[in-house]
């Protein structure tokens, strides 16, 4: 089966071949999009119309990749090196993507760390550093991205997890981090109505195809209502639906996870 890109699409609904673009026109920003779902969510809103502006870390030939992707989307994309953990960089690069894409309509905060570790192992170190990158990143970015949000009556979707609804034992730190997030979605969205509508998608078990992981992949399939576990694709289509949903829709958590956190 042909692996879905930037010419194999997933269609989504009112995305049809009739060059339907909901987004035409838009500005989004997306944090840590050079690969996995980050790279499936800026295609998805760049096929929608959207000019694309991805951030990296350390990824940046896969950033080169997906920019070059995005472009032949027919829309304009750029992509920034920024460390959410550091407020001169995020305020540097929110500068840099108003000044190349002339605006901010949305705001995707993607960017994330995950990690496994034992509870009794768990160390202040590993706990402060995935709630300074999955927590207080998108707290940041969303702050230092408020003024040109508020230009635009703009949105924000955060990437939030099942992990953050259900309890995962050796994920003390990134559950509790994602709870967060979770927390901060709902108090963003009622601190910054009405100009801004704040959104956020929890992807359950998505599998992006790796070796290592496929073991686990499958027994998580069996536990799955759905039986089977998600694709970056879809993580992409929930991203979607709140980047073009009616803005009455906000401070919403929208698990993507074929029923597993039911
Ligand atoms: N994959 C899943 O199954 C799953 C399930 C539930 C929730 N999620 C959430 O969905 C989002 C995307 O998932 P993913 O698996 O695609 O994420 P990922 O590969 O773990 O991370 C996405 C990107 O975040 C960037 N990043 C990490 N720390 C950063 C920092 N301090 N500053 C700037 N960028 C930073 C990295 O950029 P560089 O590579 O450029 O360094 C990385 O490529 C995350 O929020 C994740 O928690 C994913």
């Amino acid at each position: 089966m042909k692996g879905p890109g930037p010419r194999n699409p997933i269609q989504f609904p009112g995305m049809g071949k009739s060059v339907h673009k909901p987004l035409q026109g838009k500005t989004v920003l997306i944090t840590g999009a050079a690969r996995r779902l980050g790279r499936a969510s800026a295609l998805a809103l760049a096929r929608a119309g959207a000019d694309v502006a991805i951030t990296f870390r350390n990824s940046a030939r896969e950033a080169q990749h997906t920019v070059i992707d995005i472009s032949s989307l027919g829309v304009r994309a750029v992509a920034l090196r920024c460390d959410i953990t550091d407020q001169k960089s995020v305020r540097t690069t929110l500068k840099e993507v108003v000044k190349e894409l002339g605006g901010l309509d949305i705001l995707v905060n993607n960017a994330a760390n995950y990690e496994t570790a034992d509870f009794d192992k768990l160390t202040l170190q590993q706990w402060d550093a995935i709630f300074a990158s999955n927590t207080r990143g998108p707290f940041l970015v969303s702050q230092e991205a408020l003024k040109y949000l508020r230009e635009r009556q703009g949105r924000i979707i955060n990437m939030g997890s099942l992990g953050g609804l259900r309890p995962w034992a050796s994920h003390a730190h990134y559950c509790s981090s994602k709870a967060a997030v979770h927390m901060l979605t709902k108090v963003m969205a009622k601190a910054l109505a009405p100009e801004i509508a704040v959104n956020c998608v929890a992807p359950g078990m998505i599998d992006l195809g790796e070796k290592a992981a496929a073991a686990f992949m499958k027994s998580m399939a069996k536990q799955t209502p759905m039986h089977r576990n998600g694709t970056g694709e879809e993580v992409a289509a929930a991203i979607l639906f709140f980047a073009t949903a009616p803005h009455f829709i906000t401070g919403q958590i929208l698990a993507v996870d074929g029923g597993l956190g039911l």
